[in-house]
């Protein structure tokens, strides 16, 4: 499909006015980078699903600073829900979050619909093995091939020269870093830090969820994780340890614990000892929230 003119037109005078440009279909996406590209410009491109809270802002600010371009896309990616998970509870508020990115300054919206993304005939997936074994690989079959697909898809569309992820989503970040280098994708994945709220909970667009007595009990997640990874990091047999910060959180009022592990962050493998590259990874549900948090050990 050609690029609409009037979208090429807009992002150049969309720069002498508000931020950011809103972006539905691939071919004006394409015809806006490809303008930004003829100035010598660099793309930053900020994969997200919405809700945007200060965790995304930040990696949206780290892109503005690194790039002269920032592209923001939220598309809440159907692939990646599993049946029985919350696609269609899942929080949606464009109007607030076009008013948060252009605070930020973010220069394009890149926000597409379900049938552009996903059109009939569709019939591509992309699978890393491997690192998705354990974890949310295993608790949520088909999720991380569903992060794969869309965030292929988003590298394609864009081509930008960075593409900035959350540690928070560890195991979604080392994903997305195996998949642009076993296909060879010119980019380079950024991560950026989690960022927490004032009692140590990770920012999450499912925090919105919380009752007022569930985010109270929340914030003994940040706390048993890293008492745990400290404990963890004196190379301790961690077998009892995990069992122990299992039982802490269902003590304190968490409903179920999906798991508490120690993993090397690289192959993301369980081990049973602490050691250098090691990281803490839980996931547990304060009733039907489920909340992911991770934290290095040593
Ligand atoms: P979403 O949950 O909206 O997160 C978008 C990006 O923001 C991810 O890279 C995530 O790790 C990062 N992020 C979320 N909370 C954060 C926090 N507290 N601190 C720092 N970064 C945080 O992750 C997804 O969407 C999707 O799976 C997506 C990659 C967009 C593919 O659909």
């Amino acid at each position: 499909m050609a690029p609409s003119k009037s979208t090429v037109e807009l992002a150049k005078l969309n720069r002498l006015m508000i931020t950011p440009l809103i972006v539905r279909r691939v071919a004006d996406l394409r015809a806006c980078i490809a303008d930004f590209r003829r100035d010598g410009g660099t793309i930053g491109l900020v994969p997200t699903m919405g809700a945007l809270h200060d965790g995304h802002l930040t990696l949206v600010r780290r892109a503005k600073a690194e790039n002269s371009h920032t592209v923001a896309t939220i598309f809440v990616n159907p692939a990646q829900f599993g049946p029985n998970e919350d696609l269609l509870a899942y929080p949606r508020d464009e109007e607030g979050d076009i008013a948060k990115l252009c605070e930020t300054g973010c220069d394009i919206l890149f926000a597409p619909d379900v049938s552009d993304m996903y059109p009939a005939g569709f019939a591509t997936s992309v699978t890393v093995d491997r690192i998705t074994t354990q974890l949310d690989g295993a608790t949520r079959p088909g999720h991380f091939s569903g992060v794969a697909t869309i965030v292929a898809k988003l590298l394609m569309q864009s081509l930008p020269d960075r593409a900035y992820f959350g540690e928070k989503d560890f195991q979604q970040l080392q994903v997305i870093r195996c998949l642009a280098r076993d296909l060879d994708m010119p980019v380079s994945i950024v991560s950026v830090p989690t960022i927490r709220e004032a009692d140590g909970l990770a920012m999450s667009s499912r925090n919105r969820y919380l009752s007022p007595s569930e985010r109270e009990k929340a914030g003994l997640l940040p706390v048993v994780l890293h008492e745990t990874a400290a404990y963890l990091a004196r190379g301790v047999e961690a077998k009892p340890i995990l069992s122990t910060a299992s039982a802490r959180l269902l003590q304190g009022g968490f409903t179920r614990v999906d798991y508490v592990a120690l993993c090397d962050e690289t192959t993301l493998e369980l081990i049973d000892r602490g050691r250098n590259g090691s990281r803490l990874f839980i996931a547990a549900y304060l009733g039907r929230t489920r909340l992911i948090d991770n934290w290095p050990v040593c």
